[in-house]
């Protein structure tokens, strides 16, 4: 029997990543936060002080890196067995990511780590490729956006419950700069799948996208 992918593709902070775990539980399938990989290699480079214009080594510490995923209750990643969750949402790790993603050997050497996730019995996949290189034969896809204004109030808001200092304007710029650099990247850039569902998420709350998404899994 094949097993159900659901895909989830879009910006950063368009609010895959909520949907996406409230629909994995839901229906209780496997859960890929493939971003998570990129912030991992991100960090794993920064532990090791790599040169992100090195390219060579950047893909050496890829491969050699052992990632543990614990998509329970509590998400939470291992890197080479140390704890690395709080550093995966941090600002700066988002941005290596999506720097060093654009490494097109980068990215060959993380496919098997994400194809790995899909197991019975059904997978929801969130990222910017996954409905278009990782999972095409996704039986449904999402492309799941949000204006950039919408996306950097979101952030600015959480950043400031959180009691961290944060400027919107700053965050708006960081969002326009990674969207640029998401979509115009030469391999596996950020774009809709053709046969993609298409939600914008601007003015819509995250209860009723989720909803959206599980009607059109029903
Ligand atoms: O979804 P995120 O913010 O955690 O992703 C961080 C960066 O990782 C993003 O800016 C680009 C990269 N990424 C990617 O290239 N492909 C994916 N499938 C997921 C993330």
């Amino acid at each position: 029997m094949s097993i159900p992918v659901l895909t989830i593709d879009g910006p950063g902070g368009a609010g895959k990543g909520t949907v996406s775990r409230a629909v994995a539980k839901k229906l209780g399938w496997n859960y890929l936060d493939s971003g998570s990989i990129y912030r991992s290699l991100a960090i794993a480079l920064q532990k090791q002080g790599i040169n992100l214009a090195n390219e060579f080594d950047i893909v050496k510490v890829a491969q050699a890196m052992d990632l543990e995923f614990d998509c329970g209750e509590e998400f939470s990643v291992k890197l080479n067995g140390t704890d690395i969750t709080d550093q995966l949402a941090l600002e700066s790790t988002g941005n290596i990511a999506s720097i060093i993603a654009a490494l097109p050997e980068v990215r060959r050497v993380l496919v098997q780590k994400q194809k790995a996730f899909k197991q019975m019995p059904g997978l929801v996949a969130d990222g910017r490729d996954m409905g278009t290189v990782i999972f095409p034969e996704a039986e449904i896809k999402v492309f799941l956006t949000a204006s950039a204004a919408k996306r950097a109030a979101r952030r600015y808001k959480q950043l400031i419950e959180k009691g961290i200092d944060a400027n919107l304007c700053t965050i708006i710029n960081e969002i326009e700069e990674r969207d640029r650099r998401d979509m115009e990247r030469k391999i596996a850039p950020l774009v809709m799948a053709s046969d993609a569902f298409y939600i914008d998420s601007s003015e819509m709350t995250i209860n009723s996208v989720i909803e959206e998404v599980l009607n059109l899994i029903h």
